[in-house]
């Protein structure tokens, strides 16, 4: 049965920010190590000591802010230890992350590198599990201070000095968990008391992010922002799209059963229903969304590939996790007044990964050209577009089939986004449209015939973007047929 949507062109919602397509590295298996820095010595072409091919890539994508160290990498992280001569710096245990050792190589100065390379905004998170108030900053203290001061001067000593530009800082990460394990009541007052040293220096600043709740724990955003909104600007929220039982088995990557297909797309439309009731609490004490909500943590998470390093969160990435990503970006748009930022789970090699590498071999995943083809609603004016969809259903239960999304540039065309979740029916839908006289349509799809599909280092060209072809314009509609297992961009104007 067709479904039927409506597009209403001059109904606008809000500016959908570009931060929602933000990124997060950490020192995590082969993620910064390998993936970002291979070192200037290195076989592998690098700009002192960055992968080009990787830089290269993350600009095709436009992206606009990068979290880093961490993760839970951040809490245990000692700054200090990572700036000066490479070969001086510290050998430290990576405990979380396999328990490999961690040269320190790749540190502030590497990390504001490469930010300037991809002409992105640093979002560094403080250690606030085991690390000090004064440690913390002093951090901000050397990254930004232009004037005369130990911290200063010693980043002067370091071969730098301007002091950077360091617009988002996160004052501690998951400490609820692998960040401290504390109690709301506490890491509140914490998050109070090192915020007040995170001070904005020369004109520089800071956006200051709390720590912010696990999945469903909303008596930890009742208690933040009830304890401590006064002193943030944004407050984080993590969730994974997990199909199994975390802990007992979260699922494999590639070679899944359809149930896992279904309860993937179920749990990556959770996210909605995570954002409103978070967002309700939000509202409750910042009725004017100053605050806001960053979902740093965010993406698939399967089993590792086997043979690898459990340590190492490597998973392959397939059509499906390209479906997760597009209904996620719906959901971001959909609550763009209080999602300002967003950074998916992680750049290179890890979890939901934008690319993989082996050795000097670079392959784009499916979930990278959805950020690709997405990028048409960075800073774009979200415009109405309603549908009720059909339903998908599998052994008794529904979702909706589809899902979609529409935004307006500074040019006057709309792009429309529609994912297919389905992995066995087409979906047909036609769109009214209001508000707009279209005399060109064109678009691109992102599809694959097996719910697997992916790129591999042998065929890295498998799953990639074509010109999309089935819509029709008639009148003041648009007729689309979309394949199972798709995702469209339109353009009309
Ligand atoms: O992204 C992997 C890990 O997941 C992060 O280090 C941590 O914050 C989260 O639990």
């Amino acid at each position: 049965m067709k479904q039927q949507a409506i597009l209403n062109v001059d109904v606008e919602q809000g500016i959908i920010n570009k931060n929602i397509y933000g990124h997060f590295a950490e020192h995590l298996g082969r993620c910064i190590y390998e993936g970002i820095w291979v070192g200037e010595d290195s076989q592998i072409p690098n700009t002192n000591g960055i992968r080009n091919d990787v830089v290269e890539a993350l600009k095709n994508i436009n992206i606009p802010v990068l979290r880093w160290p961490g993760g839970c990498f951040a809490d245990e992280y000692h700054w200090k230890d990572g700036v000066g001569p490479r070969e001086n710096r510290k050998r430290m245990v990576n405990t979380h992350w396999g328990g490999v050792v961690e040269n320190n190589h790749f540190g502030t100065h590497e990390f504001m590198m490469l930010c300037e390379m991809l002409e992105c905004e640093p979002y560094i998170c403080g250690n606030v599990g085991s690390g000090t108030v004064q440690e913390m900053s002093e951090w901000v203290e050397y990254m930004t201070f232009k004037g005369e001061s130990p911290m200063a001067n010693w980043r002067r000593e370091n071969g730098q000095e301007e002091p950077w530009k360091l617009t988002y800082f996160g004052v501690g990460n998951e400490n609820w968990g692998c960040g401290g394990n504390m109690r709301p009541e506490y890491y509140s007052d914490l998050y109070r008391r090192y915020q007040t040293y995170v001070r904005d220096y020369d004109g520089n600043k800071i956006y200051k992010i709390a720590g912010g709740a696990n999945v469903d724990d909303y008596n930890w955003t009742e208690v933040l922002m009830r304890e401590s909104a006064r002193y943030m600007d944004g407050l984080s929220l993590h969730y994974y799209t997990v199909p199994g039982d975390f802990w007992a088995g979260k699922g494999a990557a590639t070679g899944f059963p359809e149930g896992e297909w279904f309860v993937t797309m179920k749990k990556a439309l959770h996210m909605d229903t995570l954002i409103r009731k978070h967002g309700t609490i939000m509202d409750k004490y910042d009725p004017t969304k100053r605050i806001g909500m960053i979902i740093d943590e965010w993406g698939t998470w399967f089993e590792v590939e086997p043979g690898t390093n459990p340590g190492f969160l490597y998973q392959q990435n397939t059509i499906r996790d390209a479906l997760v990503a597009g209904l996620h970006f719906h959901i971001f748009h959909d609550h763009c007044d209080r999602v300002q930022m967003t950074n998916i789970a992680q750049t290179v090699n890890v979890l939901q990964s934008m690319m993989l590498t082996e050795g000097e071999k670079m392959i784009f995943t499916p979930t990278y050209h959805v950020f690709e083809m997405y990028k048409v609603h960075h800073d774009a004016t979200k415009v109405a577009i309603d549908m009720k969809a059909n339903n998908y259903e599998f052994d008794g239960e529904t979702i909706p089939q589809v899902s979609l999304t529409a935004s307006k540039n500074d040019e006057g065309t709309v792009h429309v986004s529609i994912c297919n979740i389905d992995h066995k029916h087409d979906a047909e839908v036609t769109i009214d449209i209001r508000g707009l006289e279209i005399s060109n349509v064109n678009g691109r799809i992102l599809t694959a015939d097996k719910m697997d599909a992916h790129n591999s280092f042998e065929d890295g060209e498998n799953v990639k973007p074509v010109e999309f072809t089935g819509f029709s314009l008639d009148g003041k509609g648009l007729d689309i047929t979309l394949p199972p297992m798709s995702v469209v961009v339109l353009a009309l104007n």
